[in-house]
């Protein structure tokens, strides 16, 4: 069953390029496909679509690439709030978002009560200033400071790590992938991908579609799970 599906928005840049324009031209057109995928996951019956729009490592680019993504941000959060309340959709981010502007944190956290109070559909996962070794040293941290942790260390199980990550109570992923050509997970949902099956499409993030999204869900239903049995 196909209930988490994790995306890796990447080549925005190169599309840009491609067209001989800078490349937050390319951020721009990657926020409206977005939108558009959001949409088609959330009538497709997918319970939770993960999306990487920001890394850990995304704060080595030039400033003023940064400032437009988080720019880019903040005008997507208002302007799609309409469209998570039309398509149920509850908004939900991962990663450390105390990195953020004031103003951006509020936004989140302001999208995410609204949507969690009037929506019960599919949960949409913005990973903002997310880096998987980064919220799995947060994880540890937690448990080390929480007292979560058992007190007998062996006793530490996968499930009181699973529960301490900002993923906790959201199924594993069952399906990943990354447009832009690259074949890496670049930090993403490590933990959670454990059994994931994978996709790479050399399409740009700007020029995916849901025909070929829709081309891969058909090949993920005909590959066989194993989760190391026979
Ligand atoms: C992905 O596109 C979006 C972000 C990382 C924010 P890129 O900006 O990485 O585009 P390319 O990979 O350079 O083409
Ligand atoms: C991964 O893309 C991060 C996001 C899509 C947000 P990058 O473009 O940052 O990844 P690398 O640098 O090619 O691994
Ligand atoms: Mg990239």
């Amino acid at each position: 069953m196909l209930r988490h599906l994790a995306l890796i928005m990447d080549g925005n840049g190169r599309w840009a390029k491609q067209r001989l324009k800078p490349r937050i031209f390319g951020h721009k057109e990657g926020a409206k496909k977005l939108r558009e995928i959001t949409e088609f996951c959330a009538k497709s019956g997918i319970q939770y679509l993960s999306l990487y729009a920001f890394s850990t490592e995304n704060w080595k680019r030039p400033k003023a690439e940064v400032e437009y993504l988080m720019n880019l941000l903040g005008e997507y959060l208002i302007r799609e709030k309409t469209t998570y309340l039309r398509s149920n959709i509850i908004f939900k981010s991962i990663g450390d978002i105390s990195a953020l502007s004031e103003e951006l944190q509020q936004k989140i956290q302001s999208l995410e009560a609204q949507t969690q109070e009037q929506c019960n559909g599919m949960t949409q996962i913005l990973a903002l200033n997310y880096g998987a070794k980064d919220e799995l040293r947060r994880a540890f941290v937690r448990l080390m400071e929480g007292g979560i942790a058992p007190n007998e260390p062996n006793q530490l199980s996968e499930q009181d790590i699973s529960c301490a990550l900002d993923t906790s109570k959201i199924p594993e992923v069952d399906m990943l992938v990354r447009t832009g050509g690259e074949m890496r997970l670049s930090n993403f949902l490590l933990w959670q991908s454990a059994y994931a099956e994978l996709f790479f499409t050399q399409t740009l993030w700007p020029s995916f579609s849901v025909e070929e999204l829709e081309a891969m869900m058909v090949e993920f239903h005909q590959r066989e799970r194993r989760f190391g049995g026979l």
